[in-house]
């Protein structure tokens, strides 16, 4: 069994045709048919069913793949950490997902532009989960996210809780209302806007040997008290809102509050957002927050990093802000 099995496998499972991996891989038709069946003879399993077309993969295929995918994303990521530990860039790449950039991460970057005037700063806007895999191709040095993640590969540091605050129309009852109640907030419309995506392993999992499209399945996010963050703080408290909305990110959800359409919660830096039509408000519970977390490689930190979270506590320090500090591993 060779890599170059491996890929033409790989290419054939995804895209389901032999011709239309042989004009991705660059491999002729030919030559990876004979891949596919080297690799089945000396593994002594079918693995693509090609009475079918689109092509099906078997049960055992099906297996394969998904075992097989994720060592080849793997081997990628090794591949990219071991160049970069032979030649250390000059740049340090850093994923966000939009609501921290209202927050302290400006600041953040100017401090540490400040101290590292040779270093060239590139930031990209991209969610906790692609993140991930961002950090495992190379992509990101470092990321900035809101979400926990339990990969093998990854380390992360809780930064600190950010509170939420509920944001409403204006012309809302409880606009007014200084200090919160979830409770008293269950009958209006509460508008969703977290993008609770599925990690890709889970996506690649999802290709079925029945599926008939050629792209992979994509796992729709349940807007459930378990998957979508908002609901799951409300049911915390034994809250269930009567009627939701789930909208594309967090400024149409504020949109959408400014337009009378229901309320939200937001972490509270975005506050300064939509001031003229949107009131915003404490909630008494003091656990309904959103934590902010650093994310890196385990094994491989840019040595950039540690400059960029000592940045991070020394802003925390000069506003007071509570947090815990830690270290990388
Ligand atoms: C913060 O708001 O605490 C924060 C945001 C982005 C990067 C680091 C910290």
């Amino acid at each position: 069994m060779d890599l170059k099995q491996l890929k033409a496998f790989i290419a054939i499972a995804q895209l389901q045709s032999f011709s239309a991996a042989a004009k991705m891989t660059g491999i002729s038709q030919p030559s990876l048919s004979r891949l596919l069946k080297q690799l089945e003879t000396e593994m002594n399993v079918v693995l693509v069913d090609r009475y079918h077309r689109p092509l099906q993969l078997t049960a055992a295929g099906l297996f394969f793949y998904d075992k097989i995918s994720a060592l080849l994303i793997e081997l990628d990521a090794i591949t990219h950490m071991t160049q970069r530990l032979s030649a250390p860039s000059k740049a340090l790449n850093i994923g966000f997902v939009p609501s921290v950039l209202y927050g302290l991460l400006p600041e953040v970057i100017a401090i540490f532009k400040r101290q590292n005037p040779d270093i060239e700063v590139n930031l990209k806007d991209i969610s906790s989960y692609q993140q991930i895999e961002a950090l495992k191709s190379g992509e990101i040095d470092v990321g900035f996210g809101r979400f926990a993640h339990q990969d093998p590969w990854i380390q992360q540091i809780l930064l600190r809780h950010e509170r939420y605050l509920v944001a409403l129309p204006k012309a809302h009852p409880l606009a007014n209302v200084k200090e919160q109640r979830l409770i008293d907030l269950a009958s209006s419309r509460l508008i969703l806007y977290h993008q609770t995506h599925l990690p890709a392993s889970i996506t690649a999992s999802s290709i079925s040997s029945t599926n008939s499209k050629k792209t992979k399945q994509r796992v729709e996010p349940i807007a459930d008290s378990v998957t979508e963050p908002l609901l799951y703080l409300f049911a915390q408290h034994g809250v269930t809102p009567l009627r939701t909305s789930k909208v594309s990110d967090l400024q149409v959800a504020l949109g959408l509050v400014a337009a009378g359409e229901g309320i939200t919660l937001v972490p509270a830096s975005l506050q300064v957002m939509r001031t003229k039509q949107i009131s915003y408000q404490r909630l008494i519970h003091e656990n309904v927050t959103s934590p902010i977390y650093l994310h890196t490689l385990k094994d491989f930190i840019h040595p950039k990093v540690p400059d960029l979270l000592s940045a991070i506590y020394e802003i925390y320090e000069k506003r007071g802000i509570t947090y815990r500090r830690q270290q990388f591993v």
